[in-house]
């Protein structure tokens, strides 16, 4: 290997940029030259890339985004696309790939991979926490803080006005958030894709919690949640349980930005690293994860083709005890 191009991909996340750094440099430290790639798969098709040296990454660790830009690529899921993306890579000298992002970034870099001559390693990043063959990925602390922050706010406020919130996080088919933020924050109701919760059922928490005489309620609606969102979900409810003036929030994008926690640099600093030294030990086709606080690897396909239950059951009964 002579050069490794590196690229984010998919929705971004709070610590791509310090996996980006450590790729760099692990690289450059191994005497390897490096292509960053502009928008993902998008800017192999366009011919979106440019030469880095260590400067490139300086003063970037603590900033959210991606300094490498992001995008969901259509044109890369057609065999022309990809046959476009790995002229270019070829043109630019790129021998082996590091791709961070989520389960969309996997799957076009498996297909890649296997369909042309290129070794790629991927490191996963996204606030969802849905990927397998890893306990984190990178983002997810992060965005945990970022939605905890919103809920302790939105109590202040619904504790004064008496009030019943339903707040929509983010996190796709995963609950991870909802359920880790939804503890944190003290939720009476937590509302999972995992979990199907009836409205019924979420009515009849609602009243015990309101039976004890409490000042404001928040439940945490998953945006995967089977009842449809959170205003449905407002709506529905209050056509049946009406004590509390109620308010919906949806906390939306902003869960996806800030600077990183200190566990998402370390975390994305050793992923960067590591993918790097896979791939100069020769792996190809794998994702980097942690397990307990180890690193390991994950052939790609076995990573995509298993759904690992993220969700810790555990919490999922504390949870409900805690809003007793
Ligand atoms: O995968 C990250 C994520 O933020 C999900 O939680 C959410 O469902 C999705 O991306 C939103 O995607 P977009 O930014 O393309 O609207």
């Amino acid at each position: 290997i002579n050069r490794i191009g590196v690229f984010t991909s998919g929705g971004d996340a709070p610590g791509m940029n310090a996996a980006i750094r450590a790729a760099v440099r692990t690289a450059l430290y191994n005497g390897k030259k490096v292509t960053g790639i502009y928008h993902g798969y998008q800017g192999m098709i366009e011919d979106s890339m440019f030469d880095m040296t260590s400067r490139s990454v300086s003063s970037i660790i603590q900033k959210g985004g991606t300094v490498l830009k992001t995008a969901r690529c259509l044109e890369f899921r057609t065999e022309e696309g990809r046959a476009k993306a790995y002229e270019n890579i070829r043109k630019a000298g790129i021998d082996a790939l590091v791709a961070i992002g989520g389960d969309g970034t996997f799957t076009g870099a498996e297909i890649f991979s296997r369909e042309y001559d290129i070794p790629v390693v991927c490191i996963p990043g996204t606030i969802d926490n849905d990927l397998n063959g890893t306990d984190l990925t990178i983002g997810y602390d992060t965005a945990n803080n970022t939605v905890i922050d919103a809920i302790d706010k939105i109590r202040d406020t619904a504790a004064s006005h008496n009030r019943l919130f339903f707040i929509e996080v983010m996190g796709r088919d995963s609950g991870c958030i909802a359920l880790n933020a939804g503890v944190a924050g003290g939720a009476e109701a937590i509302l999972l894709p995992e979990k199907d919760t009836a409205i019924d059922e979420l009515i009849e928490m609602l009243e015990h919690a309101a039976d004890r005489n409490k000042s404001s309620m928040i439940v945490i609606v998953a945006e995967g949640d089977k009842n449809g969102g959170a205003s449905n979900v407002a709506k529905r409810v209050n056509e049946k349980f009406d004590y509390y003036d109620t308010k919906v929030s949806i906390l939306g994008h902003l869960q996806r930005g800030g600077s990183p926690s200190s566990a998402d640099r370390v975390l994305a600093t050793r992923m960067g690293y590591t993918a790097v030294n896979e791939l100069l030990k020769g792996n190809n086709r794998v994702t980097i994860g942690i397990r307990g606080s180890n690193m390991v690897t994950t052939p790609l396909e076995e990573a995509l083709s298993k759904k690992e239950l993220k969700l810790n059951e555990d919490l999922v009964e504390i949870a409900k005890i805690m809003a007793f």
